[in-house]
């Protein structure tokens, strides 16, 4: 570390030397509820929540693609943080109230954990400790300014940027980086009860700019997807939070794998299109799998007309086979179509949260103005638009010179 990071460390009260680690949200394209039926999805990874381990974070406004609104949020996390030697992980937050201390041999009960975001900081060091970490001390700060149940993986990006620094805190080593994804994963099952899928994971791990990822669920395998240079990616969060704990989330899981289990397959994914004809939910997932696949045919061969049916198919599943949709989500990708966006669909899991559309990128900016205005007509909320980019994954970063927040 050269002087002058070492003096900006010291005068934000962290230690010099050393490490920053940062971790993307995402925005899934096309392919909901599709991962954890072993299938596929097509996410981006966006912006970056970062970790810093003694150091400043960057304010990273440079990786969004512009916004088209101002946004009164900033969709940024923080972990300032280093090892220590008293066998305890200490982690405060400055927005959020309070602060975590918990074992560093991950014996506290991450369900149990007070107040609720520190579950998080228990589930990561209970899940390092399961696959053999030592139980080194950790002592951190988190900044988080990202909203709760935007739908946009700010918990995945969280535990994994958590998960990267206490292992290294641990001098906790990794074979496979889609190991960090099963751990993160595994960590916030532990916090939350909710059996997600590893979508949030890989994406915020295997993120590359300016490409989707195609990410093949049975596999793990990832293969990057050029987005068009012609159409933005435009985000349109409803205004109104979601969480998964008590959503029908794992009730919809638990309909695919009986699905799955009275077809006599290992999972949806291998089902067949007559296999599920009857079964809305089975249905919604096989027919999902199919457009994720046809949505990247349609992309590398630069078939933009192509592009949003797919969408605008994928949220009409989700609403009416797959039932995660709300009469908001709805109302947004209607408003969307009407005001230019070539598709449009509800984003990750539903019950809330954002929908995403794609836009011709000269129009972005006149779209996502009269979708809020008009939004804000019908329900009287209001919605903030975006447009995004895409992002590498999560990784190291230098510790920047940038401002002292
Ligand atoms: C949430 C989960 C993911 C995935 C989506 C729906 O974001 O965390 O694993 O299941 O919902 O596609």
């Amino acid at each position: 570390m050269d002087t002058d990071l070492a003096a900006l460390d010291r005068a934000a009260g962290f230690p010099a030397g050393s490490r920053v680690w940062a971790a993307p949200g995402r925005v899934n394209l096309i392919g909901d509820h599709t991962d954890y039926n072993d299938g596929w999805c097509l996410p981006l990874a966006i912006n970056r929540w970062t970790l810093v381990g003694g150091s400043i974070a960057p304010s990273n406004t440079d990786y969004n693609d512009g916004f088209c609104l101002p946004l009164a949020i900033d969709r940024e996390r923080v972990v300032t943080g280093r090892p220590k030697s008293d066998g305890r992980v200490t982690v405060r937050s400055r927005q959020l109230a309070g602060e975590v201390e918990v074992a560093a041999d991950g014996h506290d009960d991450p369900s149990r954990v007070e107040p609720p975001w520190g579950r998080f900081v228990a589930g990561v060091v209970r899940a390092l400790a399961e696959l053999g970490r030592e139980p080194t001390g950790f002592d951190g700060t988190v900044t988080s300014t990202v909203p709760a149940g935007s739908g946009l993986s700010s918990s995945s990006a969280l535990s994994v940027a958590l998960t990267l620094a206490i292992a290294e805190a641990g001098d906790f080593d990794w074979d496979d980086l889609r190991e960090v994804a099963r751990a993160a994963l595994h960590a916030e099952v532990l916090a939350t009860g909710v059996p997600g899928g590893l979508m949030d994971q890989m994406c915020s791990l295997f993120g590359v700019a300016d490409h989707a990822v195609l990410l093949d669920c049975r596999s793990l395998s990832i293969t990057p997807v050029a987005l068009p240079r012609s159409h933005a990616v435009l985000v349109v969060h409803s205004g109104i939070a979601r969480t998964l704990a008590g959503s029908a989330y794992a009730k919809r899981r638990a309909a695919c794998e009986a699905a799955a289990a009275r077809i006599g397959v290992a999972a949806l994914r291998d089902a067949t299109i007559d296999d599920v004809a009857d079964d809305p939910i089975a249905r919604h997932v096989v027919t999902e799998n199919q457009r994720v696949l046809d949505f990247v045919t349609a992309l590398e061969a630069d078939d933009i007309n192509a592009l949003g049916p797919l969408l605008l198919a994928s949220h009409a599943s989700l609403r009416d086979d797959y039932a995660v949709s709300t009469p908001e989500l709805d109302l947004l990708v209607s408003l969307l179509v009407e005001h230019g966006a070539i598709g449009a669909r509800l984003t990750g899991a539903g019950f809330g949260g954002c929908v995403v559309a794609l836009v011709q990128r000269n129009h972005a900016d006149d779209c996502a103005a009269k979708v809020v205005a008009a939004y804000q007509e019908h329900t009287g909320r209001e919605a903030h638009a975006f447009a995004v980019r895409a992002v590498d994954g999560a990784g190291p970063v230098d510790p920047p010179p940038g401002p002292i927040r």
